[in-house]
């Protein structure tokens, strides 16, 4: 079974970017589009300290709907617009959100939640979901977070066939 042993004592940016490498060699050879999300929910959850949801959200025509995850089970749908998730997927730009209490329409899905951080996922001009961190602290996400995990989403894209989900 593939494993990852992503060194802590190292710098963010250095696991981040070991991340991105462990992606596409855990997804290599396998073309099962859910799967593949499913996998690449575990490979955060395993590598991510301090954090208590991470998965996917995919855009089913204007709402966002629930994808493969890790954590408490969550609402399943998101009208965009609506919520962390549903902002960062009509404006295209990650959020990241310090204190998800002071958050106008934050959806609480887990109410350990205090921060979170949503990533869209666009190729081409197509909106195909948002990764979503959720942590139980303020604070938990920086720069160095938002960039290490927009490389994630870009490492990610061209690994999954977003037409058969
Ligand atoms: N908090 C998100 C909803 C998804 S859960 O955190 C998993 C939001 O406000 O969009």
């Amino acid at each position: 079974m593939f494993s990852t042993e992503i060194g802590r004592t190292r710098g963010k940016a250095d696991l981040y970017r070991d991340l991105a490498s462990s992606l596409a060699a855990l997804l290599a050879g396998e073309t099962d589009a859910v799967a593949n999300l499913a996998n690449a929910s575990g490979l955060l959850a395993q590598a991510l300290e301090r954090i208590n949801w991470c998965g996917f959200y995919l855009t089913r025509g204007q709402e966002l709907v629930l994808g493969p995850f890790q954590g408490k089970p969550a609402c399943v749908r998101i009208a965009l617009g609506r919520g962390v998730c549903g902002a960062a997927a009509e404006r295209r730009e990650t959020l990241v959100v310090p204190d998800v209490d002071a958050f106008e329409g934050h959806i609480a899905c887990d109410a350990d939640s205090r921060s979170e951080i949503v990533v869209p996922i666009v190729d081409g001009g197509t909106l195909l979901g948002v990764l979503d961190v959720d942590s139980p602290e303020k604070n938990r996400f920086d720069a160095v977070d938002k960039e290490g995990l927009e490389g994630f989403v870009r490492a990610l894209v061209p690994l999954i066939e977003w037409r058969k989900l």
